[in-house]
C-alpha cells in the first residue's frame, strides 16, 4: 500500500470501528512496529535524497491524522460504553421491590383494639398503667385484704414487699379512680399486660393481656353493665349471640357475676367448645363495691359504677378456634401468617 492508500484505509477502518476492540485492533494493524506505517517508512531508502524529507513529513502527517482520527474515535466509543454502562446499571425506580417477608399483627393486639374501638364509639376513654405496681393499688384500693389467696406469693411474682408485676389491670382502674374522683362520669377501659405465677400450659400463662371497663356515675345500673356486655359479645362473636349473668365473687364488685355468651360454634346447641353447654365463659363483671369508690376518694353515696374484666387471649382462642394458649407468644410465622386475612 502506498501512503495514500494507507491514509484512506486507515480513517476508513476508524470510522468503521464499533468497538474499543476493534478500534485498538486498527491501531495495531496501522501504528504498531509492524504496521502500515512503519513499512511505508522502509520505503524511504528507496527514495532520492531530494525526496526523503518530503516523503517523511507526508508520513508523519498521516501518522498524526491517524493518530487523531484514532483518538477521536476512541473517546466516542468510550462515552457510549460508559452510557450503556450507565443504562444497565441504572436502577429503575418504578420496578416494584423486592417484597421482605413479615408477618402481621399478632391477634391479640388485634383484638384489644377492636374492643377499644368498640369502647371508644361509646364514650370510654382508654387508660394504660404500668407493669410494675404497688401492692397499694392492685390489691388494697381493690378491696382485697391482707389474708386473700390472691396475694400468696405462690400466685404473685412480688418485686418486693409493696411492688409487684400487676396480677390484673384492675389495678388501672384503682388509680384511674383516684385521680379522677371526685368527677363523674367516669366512663374507661383498661387494657395491659398481667402476670401470675402459673404453669404455662395450653390454657393458662403466667402473663397475659386483658381489658377491663369501668363506668361511675349517677344510676348507673346492672342493667347498663348487662346492656354494654351484650354489645360487646355481639360485637365479638356475631349479631345473634346473647349473654347470660351467673352469681360469683370478687372483692372489688357487689354483686359480682360470670358472664356466659351463647356458643357461637353450635349457636347454643350444645358442641365440644362449649362443653354440650350451650354457653361460653367469657368474662367476670360487677358493680362496683362502695368500700372501693370510697377508698378512691368518691365520697357520695349514691354514687354507683360497674366493671368488667376479660381475656383478650380467651377471646381470640374462642373467636378463631385456637387451642394451644402458648401459639400466641411463640412467634411462630405459620402461626400468625393465618391472620393476615382479618387485617
Ligand atoms: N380483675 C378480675 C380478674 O382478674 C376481672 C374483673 C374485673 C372482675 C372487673 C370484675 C370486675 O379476674
Amino acid at each position: 500500500m502506498d501512503l495514500k492508500e494507507i491514509m484512506e484505509k486507515g480513517l476508513a477502518a476508524i470510522g468503521h470501528a464499533h468497538s474499543l476492540e476493534a478500534l485498538n485492533d486498527v491501531r495495531i494493524e496501522y501504528l504498531s512496529k509492524k504496521g502500515h506505517l512503519t513499512k511505508v517508512m522502509g520505503t524511504m531508502k528507496d527514495l532520492s535524497n531530494d525526496e526523503k524529507p518530503l516523503f517523511g513529513k507526508r508520513v508523519n502527517e498521516a501518522k498524526e491524522a491517524i493518530d487523531s482520527a484514532l483518538k477521536a474515535k476512541q473517546q466516542q466509543l468510550e462515552s457510549v460504553r460508559l452510557d450503556e454502562k450507565m443504562k444497565a446499571d441504572a436502577i429503575d425506580v418504578t420496578m416494584p421491590g423486592t417484597l421482605f417477608n413479615i408477618g402481621t399483627q399478632n391477634p391479640i393486639i388485634s383484638i384489644q383494639r377492636e374492643i377499644e374501638e368498640l369502647f371508644r364509639e361509646m364514650g370510654y376513654q382508654v387508660v394504660e398503667g404500668d407493669e410494675v405496681e404497688l401492692d397499694l393499688y392492685n390489691f388494697e384500693r381493690a378491696n382485697i385484704p391482707q389474708d386473700h389467696p390472691a396475694r400468696e406469693m405462690q400466685d404473685t411474682f412480688y418485686i418486693d414487699e409493696h411492688t409487684l408485676l400487676r396480677t390484673h389491670t384492675t389495678a388501672i382502674q384503682t388509680r384511674t379512680l383516684e385521680a379522677y374522683a371526685p368527677h363523674v362520669p367516669l366512663k374507661v377501659i383498661c387494657p395491659g399486660k398481667v402476670y401470675r405465677r402459673d404453669d404455662d400450659d395450653a390454657t393458662h400463662s403466667h402473663q397475659f393481656v386483658q381489658i377491663e371497663g369501668l363506668v361511675v356515675g349517677h344510676g348507673i345500673t346492672l342493667s347498663d353493665l348487662k346492656g354494654t356486655l351484650s354489645l360487646f359479645a355481639k360485637r365479638m362473636f356475631g349479631e345473634s349471640r346473647v349473654i347470660r349473668f351467673r352469681p360469683s365473687y370478687f372483692q372489688f364488685t357487689e354483686p359480682s357475676v360470670e358472664v356466659d355468651v351463647s356458643c357461637h360454634i353450635c349457636d347454643g346447641k350444645g358442641c365440644n367448645v362449649c362443653k354440650q353447654t350451650g354457653w361460653i365463659e367469657i368474662l367476670g363483671a360487677g358493680m362496683v363495691h362502695p368500700q372501693v369508690l370510697k377508698d378512691a376518694g368518691y365520697t357520695d353515696e349514691t354514687l354507683t359504677g360497674f366493671a368488667f374484666g376479660a381475656g383478650v387471649e380467651r377471646i381470640a382462642m374462642l373467636k378463631y378456634g385456637i387451642e394451644d394458649i402458648r401459639s400466641f407468644y411463640i412467634n411462630d410465622k405459620r402461626f400468625i401468617e393465618q391472620f393476615k386475612r382479618y387485617e
